[in-house]
């Protein structure tokens, strides 16, 4: 019968299931070959941004790589690369990043990410606003249909400063939206701190953020003691998605 013939078919190798974590490498990994000698770089923050770090310093000491300088994204960041042997510089002294790489929480068809929910959202949107390409590593569970709609928080740093009262304008500012709700970020019992010694708020839609981004942008950056927001609009240039069979795509 052909159930005891089975053995006689060819073997056909079982599928490869990277782990989150492997995925998160094979993207990192990826987005490091699009980094040159000479290029002045915008380190990112967070797991998949510490895989690229490693890569990167890697490539430097076999040689592949000269004359790199990294631009980081957080303290955590350049604890990482100090100890990785990257050179490090800031915005002020290099103005014009040749090009950043860092992870995301959420990207959406238009590229429109969701970032900070490691707390580093204000130092990435300015380094990597100020860089030439912006690449997002990402495995493919962070592609989502609509920002916030994957029921994670959108985060919102604001400064310390009558926190409750900027707290509740946000709330003010999404009464209409069902299902909606903001609390402050708390780490082991206490406000969780940016490195610009602020406070997150995080934002929770049930459906997803709605309408013109842009406009609730511009609508959360106009309350006084909001200093940025976790929503990085038309800001990447690629995006490296790391599939689960090992797989890689490249969206320009
Ligand atoms: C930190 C970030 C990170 O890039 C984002 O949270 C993704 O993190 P991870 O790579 O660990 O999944 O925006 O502020």
């Amino acid at each position: 019968t052909l159930n005891n013939m089975t053995h006689l078919l060819p073997h056909k190798p079982d599928p490869i299931q990277l782990t989150q974590e492997e995925m998160k490498r094979v993207a990192a990994y990826r987005a490091a070959d699009m980094v040159a000698s000479g290029m002045v770089v915008g380190l990112g923050t967070g797991s998949t941004a510490a895989h690229f770090i490693d890569r990167l310093a890697e490539l430097m000491h076999k040689g592949s790589l000269k004359g790199i300088i990294g631009i980081p994204t957080s303290l955590k960041t350049e604890a990482h690369a100090i100890k990785a042997g990257i050179p490090l510089s800031t915005l002020n002294s290099h103005p014009i990043v040749d090009i950043s790489i860092d992870g995301a929480d959420e990207v959406d068809p238009r590229f429109n990410l969701v970032k900070g929910r490691g707390g580093s959202l204000f130092r990435e949107k300015m380094i990597e606003g100020a860089s030439r390409k912006f690449v997002v590593i990402v495995d493919e569970t962070k592609m989502v249909a609509c920002l916030g709609g994957s029921g994670l928080s959108v985060p919102v740093e604001i400064v310390p400063f009558s926190w409750k009262y900027t707290l509740s304008k946000i709330e003010n500012l999404f009464e209409d939206e069902t299902g909606f709700s903001a609390r402050l970020r708390v780490d082991q019992e206490k406000p969780f701190e940016t490195d610009n010694g602020n406070y997150i708020i995080e934002m929770f839609f049930e459906k997803g953020v709605s309408g013109d981004l842009n406009e609730v942008s511009d609508r959360l950056l106009r309350l006084t003691g909001v200093i940025e927001h976790g929503m990085f609009l038309d800001m990447a240039t690629n995006i490296v998605v790391a599939k689960n069979d090992g797989s890689v795509i490249i969206l320009n």
